[in-house]
């Protein structure tokens, strides 16, 4: 494993893209798909979340960490490999005994309260070799939260009255994100994204979703291989969404 940890940083998504744009093109090409590599920050000055958003993480009690790898050659589609650590961040809450849920496509909720986000990007260096950054910012020991987020953020200390050791959070994390990837990449692909599919429990669901400006009231029909939910909207036609572009 390939661990860099730091006490602060911007972010470590982009410290992520920095270390691939620093590496020669023969380094890229004979990297292996199997080397993760491992950015991890006590606190982010530059925190970025989804849709442009802000990420705030300035305080050493949240956990903020970036996994890197390159994807293989001729991977057909876009990968759904935030369904791995969606799944990964569950697994190991759960060790802590703090049951989580996910919501699509990858928030990680207590009681409805985010207590984990992640931001996945595709980066492509100039020889066209593809890397995936999922970073992963995870509440741990903050006690309180600004007014702009308090009603829609908690942290494992809120929920269990009691500290977490962050090493030992991150350790097993990285055990379990490791155990995921490795099964999404080695035909056990469509086991991980069911599991998924399992796990966030919105099929059949009657719900409100934003696509760019627009709201639309759809019933849950189905989530795709791909990530997209499939939905029926009121007037009985289907029509899917895209993480990208959509809230709930
Ligand atoms: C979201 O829910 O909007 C996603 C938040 C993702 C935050 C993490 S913290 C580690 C990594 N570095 C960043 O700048 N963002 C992600």
């Amino acid at each position: 494993i390939d661990l860099y940890i730091e006490k602060e940083t911007d972010s470590t998504n982009e410290k992520a893209k920095r270390f691939i744009k620093k590496l020669s093109s023969t380094a890229i090409k004979e990297l292996s798909e199997d080397r993760l590599f491992i950015f991890a920050a006590d606190r982010q000055l530059e925190g970025k979340g989804r849709r442009g958003k802000k990420w705030l993480s300035s305080s050493e009690k949240s956990l903020s960490v970036s996994f890197l790898f390159k994807l293989p050659e001729n991977y057909p589609e876009i990968p759904q490999v935030t369904a791995a650590a969606a799944l990964a961040v569950k697994n190991t809450f759960e060790k802590f005994s703090l049951k989580t849920d996910i919501k699509w496509p990858n928030d990680i909720l207590v009681n409805n309260k985010k207590i984990c986000g992640i931001l996945s990007e595709l980066f492509f260096t100039e020889d066209k070799s593809a890397f995936v950054i999922i970073g992963c910012g995870v509440n741990l020991n903050n006690s309180c939260f600004n007014e702009e987020i308090k009603k829609s953020a908690t942290s494992f200390y809120l929920e269990k009255s009691k500290k977490i050791n962050k090493n030992i959070f991150l350790s097993n994390f990285i055990f379990e994100i490791e155990d995921y990837i490795n099964k999404y990449f080695s035909g056990y692909r469509k086991e991980v994204i069911s599991k998924w599919k399992k796990s966030l429990n919105i099929i059949g669901k009657k719900v409100k979703v934003r696509e760019n400006n627009t709201l639309y009231n759809v019933i849950i029909k189905d989530v795709l291989d791909s990530g997209e939910i499939l939905a029926e909207l009121e007037d009985g036609s289907k029509k899917t969404f895209h993480s990208f572009n959509t809230s709930f």
